[in-house]
């Protein structure tokens, strides 16, 4: 429903790339990895039941505390069912890499949005290292590995991909010799300063990553930051309802996630970092956010990788932004949770923006939003930036299918309504 203005301060949920990269490193490691701040969403979950099927131990401390008893690089034991990673792309990329090398083999599925992207992204880059996956028609999971020996090699990736690299880099720790992931654009590098704190060595040389083969990991200390994914919901809602002030506590900052707030400023948002400080290899601050009357922009390339997973709710505020905002070069966002490209067009449209579906993106009109039902497409993000327009229509924004929220961000009503936003769920 339509707020009046948005104020006060909350802290953002763990950021879910580095809560999987928590479980899989310390699931590896020698010794017991302590987690802080894991987000207790439904993806990261999926994870850490994919390793506790794999024989390795996890105790709850804490509400987003955990203990993991490393089981050691080559410690993981066969699953006595298939593993289901439900809703969560980074969970069944990443431990295909892992699982490729393992002496057993295992199946991997998911609901039927996982079913349905493209896996051959990184099953064409693993067999090149000696792996041996079936895939389902169209390189889509249910995927069956069977492990087998690896072997290093160099791979230029053809797209801009974290998931892709990282699966690599994790299967390189498996390989004889070295693997080396040359990378055409930036993507986020929590693998890496992971790994790293985890003590395996990387070589890093412009583009290129070399991990060299059965490297030990040592088990490490994890404080997990806010997730800069789950915070852009808020820094668009405070800076386009009017009268708002807001402070996102413990946000991630790296600078290979930003693109959301580089692409936000450019528009005219007013944001500002406080209390910057780094914690276990990663940037942190909290994050000030003020109204603002936003313009539209192009939106530069070389932010798209940076922002990837920000574009739905980017689109609300260019959908309310003077003039006109265009995207170009995120052909990836086709492939997400949904077609998040149409996904979003679909609901700007029936909220009465004008929009122009791009293959590779969209041009959206600046406009006023006016009430409406909307399918989110079981998307959790796509459910999310919508409620968030609700915020300014001219009459109630209705979103069905809004289970999926609880993939990345369990809480988001709560804090929304926290803030001061006007919104109500029903089962
Ligand atoms: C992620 C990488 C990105 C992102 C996803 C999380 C990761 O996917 O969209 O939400 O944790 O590595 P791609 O690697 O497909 O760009």
């Amino acid at each position: 429903h339509r707020s009046t203005n948005l104020t006060g301060e909350i802290a953002i949920p763990g950021d879910k790339s580095i809560s999987h990269r928590a479980i899989m490193l310390g699931a590896l490691a020698n010794g017991v990895t302590e987690v802080n701040g894991f987000l207790q969403g439904a993806d990261c979950l999926a994870t850490l039941t994919a390793f506790q099927a794999m024989g390795v131990k996890v105790e709850q401390t804490e509400n987003h505390s955990l203990k993991i008893m490393g089981v050691g690089l080559h410690g993981l034991s066969a699953p006595k069912q298939k593993i289901d990673l439900g809703n969560s792309g980074t969970s069944i990329r990443l431990i295909t890499g892992i699982l490729a090398g393992q002496p057993f083999a295992t199946v991997l599925t998911g609901d039927a949005s996982l079913c349905s992207r493209p896996m051959n992204r990184v099953v064409q880059p693993l067999s090149q290292m000696g792996a041996k996956i079936e895939t389902s028609a169209e390189g889509r999971a249910p995927l069956i590995i069977y492990g087998t020996a690896l072997k290093g090699i160099s791979y230029t990736l053809p797209i801009v991909s974290a998931q892709v690299k990282s699966c690599l880099l994790l299967a390189g720790l498996y390989a004889s010799g070295k693997t080396t992931v040359i990378e055409i654009g930036v993507s986020r590098d929590h693998t890496e300063r992971m790994l790293t704190g985890f003590g395996v060595k990387l070589q890093k040389e412009g583009n290129a990553i070399t991990i060299e083969g059965g490297q030990t990991l040592t088990a490490a200390a994890i404080t997990v930051p806010g997730d800069i994914s789950s915070a852009a919901f808020f820094m668009v809602a405070a800076s386009i309802v009017p009268n708002s002030k807001v402070v996102l506590k413990n946000v991630g900052i790296n600078p290979t996630r930003i693109g959301c707030i580089n692409i936000l400023k450019q528009m005219g948002a007013k944001i500002h970092f406080q209390n910057e400080r780094e914690v276990c290899g990663e940037p942190v601050a909290d994050i000030e956010v003020e109204s603002a009357k936003l313009h539209g922009i192009m939106i530069p390339l070389d932010q798209v990788p940076l922002a990837i997973d920000e574009f739905p709710i980017l689109f609300i505020a260019a959908a309310v932004a003077a003039g006109k905002t265009i995207l170009h070069g995120a052909k990836e966002l086709r492939v997400k949770e949904s077609d998040r490209i149409h996904s979003m067009a679909l609901g700007l449209a029936t909220l009465g923006i004008h929009c122009e579906e791009h293959e590779d993106g969209m041009t959206i009109e600046g406009g006023k939003f006016s009430s409406g039902v909307i399918d989110s497409h079981h998307d959790h993000r796509i459910a999310m930036a919508f409620s968030i327009a609700g915020l300014l229509a001219d009459g109630p924004v209705t979103i069905k299918e809004c289970d999926n929220v609880k993939t990345s961000f369990p809480n988001f009503v709560t804090l929304l309504t926290d803030l001061g936003g006007n919104l109500e769920v029903r089962q």
